[in-house]
C-alpha cells in the first residue's frame, strides 16, 4: 500500500473518531431526555425530514411522548439537537429568558430583513421598543371601516357558492382576503374599495413562502453559499424585487403625501379635516418614528411593514378557516354564534363597531378555542444563547428550542381529559381553562405576537358578517393536516355555505 493511501486513511479514520467524540459530548448534555434511535451522524435527520405531512405526524407523536413522559424531547439534526417542550412553566422561562432565534429564521431575512420576526436578538431588543406600542387599541379601531368593507364583500363572495358542493375556502377566497385587507392597513389607501394587491404580488407572495419552506425542508441547502447557487435563490430574488418594489413604490408616495399634508396644515392652520385622523396605517406610524429617529431606517420600515404583511396573512386566514370547519360541523356552536349575534344586532346587517366586538364574547371563546386546538403556527423556535436552569434539567447554551404550540393546546395534563374535544365554553367557565403558559398560539413571553389585537377585531369582524348571513356546513373528519412551517389543510374541499334562514 502506497503511504500515502495509509496516510490518507489514517486521517480520516482520525476525524471521524473527533467528530464521534464531538458528537457524544454533544448528545451527553441531553442523557435522559427521550429521543428517537439515533444514526451516527445524521443523527434523526433521516426520520424527520420529511414532507409536511410527516412533519406533522412526528410533532403528534412528540406531543404524546412529551405528556407521557412529563419531558421535553431532542430531535438531532446531524450535530445539532433541537429540544421540544410545551410543558407551560418551562415554556414561561424559555420565552421570556431567550429573544435570540436559531439560524433557521435567517431563510426569511432576504424579504423581512431585519424585522421584528426575522431580526437577531439585538437588533430586536432595540426595535421592539419603538414598535411595541403601535398597534394599540385606538390604532385597530381605526382599521374598523376596512375590516367591514372586506368582511362584506367576503360573504358577497362566499354567496356565490351556495348550492354548490365542498370548495376550497382558503383558496379561493380567505387568502386573497387576509392579504388584502393587511396590505390596506399596513401600507395604507387612500379609498377603502382600491385594491392595492395584484395578481403579481400575489403569486410572489405566495411563491416566497414555498420556497422558503422548500428551503426549511432540505438541509442541504440551509448554507448560505450553497443556496445561493441553487434556481430557487434566484427565483426567491425575483418574487422578493416584486414584493419590495410595491412596499418601496407606496413608501415614496406616503413620504410624498405625508410632506404635502404638512404644508397644507401649515397654511390652514389646523383646519384640517377631522375625518381623516382615524385611520392611520402602520407605515405612517413607523414614518412618523422615522422622523424624529434616524436609527429607524427607511430600509428597516420597509422590513417592518413587510414583515406585518406576512405575520398577519396566512394566521388570519388559517385561524378563519378553521373557525369555520369547526362550526360547520358543530351547529349547536354555530346556532349559539348566531343567538349572541343576534341579541347585539338584531335583524340589521349594520357595520361592525368597537363596541359590538366587545359584547361578541361567546365568538371571542370560539375564536380561542380554534386557536388552541389549530395553533396557525403550531411552534416557535428560540435558541438559548445561555445555560437556562429548569425545574427538572438545564438547558445548555448553543440549544435550538422548540416551543410546540400544537402540544400545549391539546396537553390532557393541562385541559383536562376532554382536552381534545372543541367546547368553546371552557373559556367562559369561572376558573378560565388551562393555564397561562399552555395558550401559545400567539407565542408567549418577550417575542410573542404583537398582532393579537388586530388579528381578535379582525377575525371577530369577519365571522360575525359571515355567520349574519350565511350557515356553514363541514365534515372535518376529512381534514388532513401538514405542517408546512404554518399548520394547513392538506385537501381544501370541506366546507360548503348555506344562506341563513332568519329565524
Ligand atoms: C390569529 C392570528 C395570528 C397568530 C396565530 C399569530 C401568531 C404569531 C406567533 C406564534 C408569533 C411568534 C413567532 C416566532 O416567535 O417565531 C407571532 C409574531 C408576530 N406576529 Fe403574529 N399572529 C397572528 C396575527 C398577527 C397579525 C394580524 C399581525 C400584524 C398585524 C401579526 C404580527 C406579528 C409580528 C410583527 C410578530 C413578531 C413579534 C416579535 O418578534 O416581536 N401577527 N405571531
Ligand atoms: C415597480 O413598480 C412600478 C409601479 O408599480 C412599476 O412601474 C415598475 O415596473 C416596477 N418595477 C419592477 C422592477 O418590478
Ligand atoms: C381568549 O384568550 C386570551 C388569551 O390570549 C384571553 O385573554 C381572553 O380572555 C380569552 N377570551 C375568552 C372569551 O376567554
Amino acid at each position: 500500500m502506497p503511504l500515502w493511501v495509509y496516510i490518507a486513511s489514517l486521517l480520516v479514520v482520525c476525524v471521524c473518531v473527533y467528530l464521534w467524540v464531538l458528537e457524544r459530548r454533544a448528545r451527553s448534555k441531553f442523557a435522559g431526555i427521550p429521543t428517537y434511535p439515533l444514526l451516527p451522524f445524521i443523527g434523526n435527520v433521516h426520520q424527520v425530514l420529511g414532507d409536511g405531512k410527516q412533519v406533522f405526524q412526528h410533532m403528534d407523536r412528540i406531543s404524546r411522548i412529551c405528556d407521557d413522559n412529563m419531558s421535553p424531547f431532542v430531535v438531532w439534526l446531524g450535530p445539532c439537537s433541537i429540544l421540544v417542550t410545551h410543558d407551560p412553566d418551562d415554556v414561561k422561562s424559555i420565552t421570556n429568558a431567550f429573544v435570540e432565534k436559531p439560524y433557521y429564521y435567517s431563510f426569511g431575512r432576504i424579504w423581512l430583513g431585519d424585522g421584528l420576526v426575522t431580526a437577531p436578538g439585538v437588533v430586536w431588543k432595540h426595535n421592539i421598543k419603538k414598535l411595541a406600542g403601535t398597534f394599540t387599541s385606538s390604532v385597530v379601531d381605526g382599521y374598523l371601516e376596512i375590516f367591514n368593507a372586506q368582511a362584506h364583500r367576503l360573504v358577497e363572495n362566499l354567496k356565490t357558492e351556495v348550492g354548490k358542493g365542498p370548495f376550497d375556502v382558503i383558496h379561493k377566497y380567505l387568502a386573497y382576503t387576509t392579504l388584502e385587507t393587511i396590505c390596506q392597513t399596513a401600507l395604507g389607501v387612500s379609498m377603502i374599495s382600491e385594491s392595492i394587491v395584484t395578481t403579481e404580488y400575489y403569486d410572489a407572495f405566495n411563491r416566497c413562502l414555498e420556497l422558503i419552506i422548500m428551503r426549511a425542508m432540505n438541509v442541504l441547502v440551509h448554507p448560505d453559499c450553497i443556496y445561493r447557487l441553487t434556481p430557487a435563490y434566484r427565483e426567491m430574488v425575483k418574487c422578493v424585487e416584486v414584493l419590495h418594489n410595491v412596499s418601496d413604490t407606496v413608501m415614496k408616495k406616503r413620504k410624498q403625501e405625508q410632506k404635502d399634508t404638512k404644508k397644507s396644515k401649515a397654511e390652514n392652520n389646523n383646519n384640517g379635516k377631522a375625518s381623516a385622523a382615524k385611520f392611520k396605517a402602520f407605515l405612517d406610524i413607523l414614518l412618523e418614528l422615522h422622523e424624529t429617529d434616524a436609527t429607524l431606517t427607511e430600509q428597516q420600515v420597509r422590513s417592518e411593514v413587510d414583515t406585518i404583511i406576512v405575520g398577519g396573512q396566512e394566521t388570519v386566514a388559517s385561524t378563519l378557516f378553521y373557525t369555520m370547519l369547526m362550526l360547520g360541523s358543530k351547529p349547536r356552536v354555530q346556532d349559539k354564534m348566531y343567538a349572541e349575534l343576534r341579541s347585539i344586532f338584531g335583524d340589521s346587517s349594520s357595520p361592525i363597531s368597537k363596541e359590538d366586538l366587545s359584547r361578541m364574547v361567546y365568538c371571542e371563546a370560539i375564536i380561542n378555542e380554534t386557536l388552541r386546538l389549530y395553533p396557525p403556527v403550531p411552534g416557535v423556535l428560540r435558541y438559548a444563547d445561555r445555560d437556562l436552569p429548569l425545574k427538572s434539567y438545564t438547558i445548555p447554551k448553543g440549544t435550538a428550542i422548540a416551543i410546540n404550540s400544537w402540544g400545549a393546546g391539546r396537553s390532557e395534563r393541562v385541559w383536562g381529559p376532554d382536552a381534545k374535544e372543541y367546547r368553546p365554553e371552557r373559556w367562559l367557565e369561572d376558573q378560565g381553562p388551562g393555564q397561562p403558559g399552555a395558550f401559545l398560539a400567539f407565542s408567549y413571553g418577550r417575542r410573542a405576537c404583537i398582532g393579537k389585537k388586530y388579528a381578535m377585531a379582525l377575525l371577530k369582524t369577519v365571522l360575525a358578517h359571515c355567520v349574519r348571513e350565511l350557515e356553514f356546513v363541514s365534515d372535518p373528519s376529512n381534514l388532513e393536516l401538514k405542517v408546512d412551517i404554518a399548520l394547513r389543510a392538506v385537501a381544501g374541499n370541506l366546507i360548503q355555505v348555506k344562506l341563513r334562514e332568519r329565524k
